[in-house]
């Protein structure tokens, strides 16, 4: 299995994770976004077959968005003098496992791979947190990969803001 970075004349073949949305996004959509500058996505790819795939975009995490008590967490993270109302993140934009690899610890894998290369890459741009807009039946996955709920209110109900700090990895 390897990881790819979709570009324009990649041949995409078909993709099931189950939810129709995630599915279109990938055939119809992610091209776009990535000529657009909106998001990169990234594949990975097992003998020709496509069997994950997650997106990523600049992000941040800001006071309006959080509850008070998680704000104060975070902001009690950084020392006197480096508080702000918002601090840098990278957005997992989608993230969907194919149907028959399902189940079968790849996304977590594939999430312990990404955050070990966004840890390690010398990049230009500074950033704390992994953030992504969890469904709501895969908030369970997020938590068991070190994410914790952002927001508890019930603004959307279909997803949940959650985060990863990157301090986690030491
Ligand atoms: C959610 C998802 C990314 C997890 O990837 P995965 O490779 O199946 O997960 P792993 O094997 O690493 O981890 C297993 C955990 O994922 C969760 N999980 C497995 N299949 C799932 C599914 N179809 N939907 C939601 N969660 C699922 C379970 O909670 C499981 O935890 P458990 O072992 O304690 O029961 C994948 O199942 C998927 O793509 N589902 C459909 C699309 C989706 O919900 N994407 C997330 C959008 S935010």
């Amino acid at each position: 299995m390897n990881v790819v970075r979709l570009t324009s004349d990649y041949v995409l073949t078909a993709f099931d994770c189950g939810d129709s949305d995630l599915n279109e996004f990938l055939l119809e959509d992610a091209k776009h976004f990535l000529e657009k500058r909106i998001a990169n996505t990234f594949i990975l790819e097992d003998n020709g077959c496509i069997a994950a795939y997650f997106c990523l975009l600049n992000d941040k995490v800001s006071r309006v968005e959080v509850t008070n008590s998680r704000w104060k967490k975070i902001k009690d993270s950084f020392p006197e003098g480096k508080r702000f109302r918002s601090y840098p993140a990278i957005k997992i934009g989608r993230f969907a496992v194919s149907k028959e690899y399902q189940d079968r610890n790849i996304g977590s894998m594939l999430l312990d791979l990404l955050k070990d290369q966004l840890n390690t890459q010398v990049s230009q741009s500074a950033f704390r947190f992994i953030t992504v807009d969890a469904y709501l039946s895969a908030i369970h996955f997020y938590q068991k990969n070190g994410f914790v709920e952002l927001s508890l209110k019930e603004e959307d109900e279909h997803t949940r803001l959650m985060f990863f700090d990157m301090m986690e990895l030491g």
